[in-house]
């Protein structure tokens, strides 16, 4: 059988005594899911995408950490495995970190780093097929036009979308993404989340992305797992999530006539209606309540 992508037992992650920030998680996503992370500003996404990507140890004691079945943090200790295990991680955040005096080239060559020689490396001498890799992975992603520009020239949408390039580049079997539409417009938004999609059904990379818009969860993820206070407080389908487990989350009542929408957005049938709505806290969003919710995590 073919181990998790990620799975977590019983972790705890705390910055001050007493006072966990992660509390008691467990968590198993399976190769090639696409799971949202929904939850109030303060909830422990950003936090749990750190400890999953061995950037923050887990508190000592209790529990661990394992990526594709091997374990890379236990009970404290972070193991010699995790920077292996780095290269098959690719990560994209909300705040764009490209090298914007670089080419875009060369920031998604950026991730053939850990897959070449250091010295190699150092030198930016990447071979011929890691460029035709990253030249692809930028056709795929719209944006091969500007391979050769500064990475300062892009906007915000075309560097997460160089993000991604790099991911891809890298050949990460898991993406983490941190609000990564966040700082977008709509439209851009919506684009990337399609291309995040995309990789995760044809090429099977599994994706894990923390939205604060969360019909932006709804409409592209298998799964939503809700994080309050530092615990999962809900984890299914799309279709399980109701309008009560919102209201829960989001500690804000919401109109009767949200719950179809809100379910509905997640069952991606052809000409439903949700599936045409517009993105929240655009100011032309159909439903004040929704996005209200969504704002709370601004
Ligand atoms: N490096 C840190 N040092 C101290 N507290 C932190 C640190 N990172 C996060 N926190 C705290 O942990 C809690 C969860 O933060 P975070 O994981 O960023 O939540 P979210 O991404 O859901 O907004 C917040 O109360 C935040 O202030
Ligand atoms: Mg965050």
């Amino acid at each position: 059988m073919q181990a998790p992508a990620v799975a977590i037992e019983g972790i705890n992650k705390s910055f001050k005594a007493n006072q966990p920030v992660l509390n008691g998680i467990d968590l198993n996503v399976k190769q090639g899911e696409m799971v949202g992370l929904i939850g109030a500003s303060g909830s422990g996404k950003s936090t749990l995408i750190r400890v999953i990507a061995g950037f923050e140890t887990i508190d000592k004691g209790q529990g661990n950490v394992r990526l594709f079945g091997k374990e890379c943090q236990v009970a404290g200790r972070r193991t010699g495995a995790i920077r292996e295990l780095r290269h098959d991680v690719g990560i994209i955040f909300q705040q764009f970190n490209l090298i914007g005096r670089l080419t875009l080239l060369l920031n998604v060559l950026v991730g053939r780093l850990g897959r070449i020689s250091r010295l190699r490396g150092t030198f930016g001498l990447f071979p011929q097929e890691d460029r035709i890799k990253a030249l692809q992975a930028l056709e795929r992603v719209g944006i091969v036009d500007m391979a050769y520009q500064r990475a300062s020239t892009l906007s915000g949408g075309q560097q997460q979308r160089a993000a991604i390039a790099r991911a891809l580049t890298q050949e990460a079997k898991l993406i983490l993404a941190d609000e990564p539409i966040a700082s977008l417009d709509p439209a851009s938004a919506e684009r990337v989340m399609t291309i995040l999609r995309s990789i995760n059904q044809q090429d099977k990379v599994t994706v894990i992305v923390s939205l604060h818009q969360i019909d932006h969860a709804f409409k592209h993820c298998d799964r939503i797992i809700a994080l309050k206070d530092g615990k999962i407080i809900h984890d299914g389908n799309v279709e399980q999530i109701t309008k009560e487990d919102l209201e829960d989350l989001y500690g804000v009542a919401l109109a009767d006539e949200d719950n179809h929408e809100i379910r509905g957005a997640g069952t991606k049938k052809p000409g439903k209606k949700a599936e045409k709505r517009p993105v929240y806290g655009n100011g032309r969003d159909p439903n004040p309540q929704l996005a209200a919710a969504s704002a709370l995590d601004a």
